[in-house]
């Protein structure tokens, strides 16, 4: 049986080096009648049909054995139906995957055989663009590395584990021979409640930019034709994340100043350092379809930012203008309003009358031509930069560090820079290696809980596409010492055997209760209450009454209500979605072998009626006593602890009074005053002390995370210009006004003037 698999493999190995072979030398004679190509050229021999075509992007079920949504398993290519979809239809861009993960040497079977049909049996022979949510890792692929997901990367405060998540996806999604993921979002995560918030770098502008920008420089490098990077995907452009329901793809109402200056900036940035591509957002805002919205798609992305790549839909969210929005009276009208508002390709993604129909639009006049051309200029661009004409993918072997240690080393220490302590009584942690523990609770033995969506599945809910030989909590902690117990205790919202916990808790030193989220994303993710589950309520109160010190560990993609469990706990640690080698990050900061420097990248909620981002306006008066004091997070943006402490001081500022164009500059000594060594995130925030509108409480204006041994110190600089100190004001124009500013860096205060 062994020789049997042997044998099999090796000949599907060697036909399909022999499929890249012939794919490449025939894709060599392409290049050297294509290395003259440009947009223009390419355009110019182009039929309607062909451009069409390329506008359009379909899954590959529509290319699969078996129905859309039901695939036949194994998954196979239906030849006949990529004659239809690739030839006649000549359709330009393929997405996803047929449910879950495939192995490398899948992709690279259907990344032949239609390539081969686009390049060699379609007459224009324009290659596929092929597209997938490689979003923390190459996630539909088996044995990727998988990465903590945003939320996590933010809390790490350290853009290069954001630029090396990018750069490994990239090399890890090239070899699955696909040259296109469709991260990174950079909706602004203002709202826990909305179901993709973990998909986030959090609530602030300033840190989202900078880690986005890191991640699109990761993903792409200088030169997306290189074999190991592949093209960014800026999503979901715009205000999908804020929605007044806090549901999913549920209408946002934004006000233009608030867009301006906390929704945009992060896709700027990313749009400023050469994202290839962007994806809209598939819900409304103030009223519109963005999908129907002329004002965005062409006003804002283009004209203002100037954005001059490719503009995809995302999920058939043309027809939902006709039958989720009612703006369009039928699904042809959905694809004239969509791409006269400025839609370069439709995700359609099941439909293949998209082609047909806007063709005939084409004809009749409702979609000029111009239109049409500009839109396949810009996905022209993006094949020819991604250089697909001259070689669609590389051979397999020229990926060695596909799912290698190396990467997984990476992923750890991202993993471990994220994890973050947030309550620390009595310095119950770290736990000496010979404490007697049990461990128990919903997420305590589960990839899926640490991973959460995108994994492996859509929902990363089938524990069958977890990465084998990956460590949950409990099994990185079994490997690390030796007294543990580990009963489940409870389920995400059922008790199972909470007794059995609480005895295991009466014969050890210290419970550590694993309490958060099961994976999800987008609407199954949505939910009615801000509270967790009573199961797990009940789980932590029936330990806590066993007198056991509890350290409570959170793995989940978003804040929730935890007042009640934290106070009845010593300790309590925020692990958000922290990826596969978050088991033994984990282990080694809960003993000691790392020293935890994440810091919450969002306001942490006390109550269900008080959501509210640190950098809110200040005049709340929604104590019932009337005082001024309405923000009272669990824990603030920001904060996290370590297992040493850092004394700030010598604030200084290179002047007390800056210009209209001028430049401060703004140095902080620090100095690690504890035992070990550690991480701090130095922190920059300045408060606008009056403004012609009312100003934010404080805004984070820079940050950077540094390294001290026990009893250094280091001074940090900042350079902050007058520019960075504006505002969106009241003509709608970013401004900075004359007047007092405080910087606030740790706990040291200093005031500066602007003046005209
Ligand atoms: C999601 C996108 C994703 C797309 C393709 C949509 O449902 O909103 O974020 O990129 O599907 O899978």
């Amino acid at each position: 049986m062994k020789n049997l698999k042997f044998s099999f493999f090796t000949l599907t190995i060697c036909c399909l080096l022999f499929a890249c072979k012939t794919v490449n030398s025939q894709q060599t004679s392409l290049s050297s009648s294509t290395n003259k190509l440009d947009v223009a050229t390419i355009l110019s021999k182009m039929t309607l049909e062909d451009k069409v075509g390329e506008m359009t992007q379909l899954s590959i079920d529509v290319l699969s054995e078996g129905k859309p949504y039901n695939l036949k398993s194994p998954h196979k290519l239906e030849l006949a139906k990529l004659q239809k979809v690739l030839v006649d239809l000549k359709v330009g861009s393929i997405l996803n995957v047929g449910g879950y993960a495939y192995t490398r040497e899948h992709w690279y079977e259907i990344m032949e055989v239609i390539q081969d049909y686009a390049m060699n049996k379609k007459k224009s022979g324009i290659p596929v663009l092929y597209g997938i949510d490689a979003i923390h890792g190459a996630n539909y692929t088996v044995g990727a590395t998988r990465f903590p997901q945003q939320i996590g990367l933010a809390a790490t405060w350290n853009p290069e584990h954001a630029y090396e998540t990018g750069r490994i996806t990239a090399y890890e999604t090239r070899a699955s021979a696909i040259p296109w993921t469709f991260s990174p979002v950079l909706d602004m995560g203002r709202d826990p409640r909305w179901p993709r918030f973990w998909e986030t770098f959090g609530e602030d502008v300033y840190l989202a930019s900078e880690m986005g920008r890191e991640m699109v420089k990761g993903y792409q490098g200088d030169d997306i034709a290189d074999k190991y990077r592949v093209a960014a995907c800026l999503k979901h452009f715009l205000g999908y994340s804020f929605p007044w329901s806090g549901k999913d793809r549920s209408p946002a109402y934004i006000p233009e100043r608030q867009l301006q200056e906390y929704f945009v900036p992060p896709f700027q940035e990313a749009v400023d350092n050469g994202a290839a591509t962007v994806m809209i957002n598939s819900a409304e805002m103030n009223g519109i379809p963005v999908h129907a919205n002329p004002d965005i798609l062409t006003g804002l992305l283009r004209d203002q930012m100037g954005f001059e790549g490719l503009a995809v839909s995302d999920w058939e969210d043309v027809g939902y203008l006709y039958t989720r929005h009612r703006v369009a009276k039928d699904f042809k009208d959905a694809i004239r309003i969509a791409v006269n508002a400025g839609l370069d390709m439709a995700m359609v993604p099941m439909d293949t009358d998209f082609p047909i129909l806007l063709k005939e639009l084409v004809e009749e006049g409702k979609v000029p031509m111009s239109r049409i051309d500009e839109s396949v200029s810009r996905i022209l661009k993006v094949k020819l930069e991604l250089g697909l004409f001259d070689q669609p993918y590389f051979p397999m072997e020229d990926y060695p560090d596909f799912g290698s240690a190396k990467h997984a080393q990476a992923s750890y220490d991202a993993a471990a820079e994220s994890i973050t302590l947030l309550k620390n009584e009595k310095n119950i942690l770290p736990l000496d290696k010979s404490t007697k523990v049990l461990i128990t609770g919903a997420t305590a033995n589960s990839l899926r809980c640490m991973n959460g969506g995108w994994s492996g599945t859509w929902q990363g809910d089938n524990p069958e596409y977890d990465t084998k030989g990956k460590k949950t909590f409990v099994q990185a902690i079994q490997d690390k010492v030796a007294n543990v117990d580990y009963v489940e205790g409870s389920s995400f919202d059922k008790a199972i055997d909470i007794t059995a916990a609480v005895n295991a808790a009466k014969s050890s030193d210290v419970a550590i209760v694993c309490i958060g989220e099961l994976s999800y994303t987008e609407t199954p993710g949505n939910i009615d209450e801000f509270d967790l589950p009573d199961a797990q309520h009940e789980l932590v109160e029936a330990i806590a009454a066993t007198g056991t010190p509890i350290v409570l560990v959170m793995a989940a993609g978003r804040p929730r209500i935890v007042r009640e469990m934290v106070a009845v706990s010593d300790a309590f640690v925020m692990t958000y979605l922290v990826g596969d080698e978050g088991g033994r990050a984990l282990a080694d900061i809960l003993f000691g072998d790392v020293n935890p420097s994440g810091k919450l990248p969002f306001t942490f909620p006390q109550f269900h009626n008080t959501f509210k981002p640190y950098d809110h306006k200040g005049t709340d008066r929604v104590k019932r006593d009337f005082s001024m004091n309405g923000f009272e997070p669990q824990f603030e943006f920001g904060s996290g602890l370590s297992y040493t402490n850092f004394k700030y001081s010598d604030l200084t500022l290179s002047s007390k009074e800056l210009s209209k164009t001028g430049q401060l500059s703004i140095s902080i000594t620090v100095k690690n005053t504890g035992a070990r060594a550690g991480k701090e995130v130095v922190q920059l925030y300045i408060t606008d002390k009056v403004a012609s509108i009312t100003p934010p409480v404080k805004r984070l204006r820079g940050f950077e995370k540094i390294d001290l041994a026990a009893g250094k110190s280091k001074t940090v600089t900042f350079s902050v210009s007058t520019e960075e100190l504006a505002f969106v004001g009241k003509d709608l124009d970013w401004v900075t006004e004359a007047g007092e500013f405080e910087v606030q860096i740790g706990d040291l205060t200093e005031g500066f003037e602007v003046v005209e």
